[in-house]
């Protein structure tokens, strides 16, 4: 998924050579001191300087992206986001590359967490058997993420139109328009009513699409 819009230009010379570190460094230090995007009046702005110079390091991130204050993206460079979605306040990602796509909402305090530490052997300590590499999560379309859901990713979707509830531990992949909630997170219904896997999902994507 491409962000919609590339309208700034894209600094080639910061992704990589050590100016990069200080942009990723100016980025951080702007995103926790501007205010957040609710501040009245000028929340607007603060919201299109924190996209935009996410944007300018990493055009894979929608300038219209709603990116709230205090979001932990890591190197910035393993996250695309799509349209107008939208990161939580203090969000944070370890170890994966997310991928959004566009109309995501998201509450605060939400993670994602993938690769993790090797535990395979026991004669030594896990903290000296390395790390599993980064994994993958994809969150298509229109999706609404609760507050404090625990995402853990491993090559994982959140399908189109899916919900995730308020304090879900999400451990595999959710299928669309799947209402999702606990620990581990399990399908409450779907959003047509349904309690099974829709035979109506090719309908309801088909009726979005109109
Ligand atoms: C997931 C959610 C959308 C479901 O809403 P709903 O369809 O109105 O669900 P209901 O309240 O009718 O509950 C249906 C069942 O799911 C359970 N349930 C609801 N939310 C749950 C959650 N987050 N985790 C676990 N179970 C949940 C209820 O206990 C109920 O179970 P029961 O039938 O055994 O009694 C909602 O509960 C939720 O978590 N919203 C997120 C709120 C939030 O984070 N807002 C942030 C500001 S945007």
């Amino acid at each position: 998924m491409e962000a919609d819009n590339i309208t700034i230009p894209y600094l080639p010379t910061l992704m990589d050579n050590p100016l990069r570190l200080a942009a990723v460094f100016t980025w951080y230090a702007l995103h926790y001191i501007l205010p957040d995007n609710s501040f009245p009046v000028l929340g607007r702005f603060f919201r299109k300087t924190r996209a935009g110079i996410l944007h300018m390091i990493n055009p894979r991130v929608s300038t219209k992206a709603n990116i709230c204050r205090g979001a932990y993206l890591g190197n910035l460079r393993n996250i695309s986001i799509s349209g107008k979605s939208g990161i939580g306040p203090r969000f944070k990602m370890h170890n994966v590359i997310l991928e959004m796509g566009s109309d995501i909402m998201m509450a605060e305090d939400v993670l994602v967490m993938g690769g993790g530490h090797r535990f395979d052997r026991l004669d030594i300590p896990m903290g000296k058997q390395g790390d599993i590499a980064k994994t993958q999560l994809t969150i298509e379309s229109d999706v609404w993420i609760g507050t404090r859901a625990i995402i853990l990713a491993k090559n994982t979707t959140i399908g189109h139109g899916a919900i995730i509830g308020a304090g879900a531990v999400v451990t595999r992949s959710v299928p669309p328009y799947a209402i999702v909630g606990g620990n581990p997170a399990r399908i409450i219904r779907y959003r047509d009513g349904s309690q099974n896997q829709t035979q109506r999902v090719e309908e309801l994507r088909q009726g979005c699409a109109k």
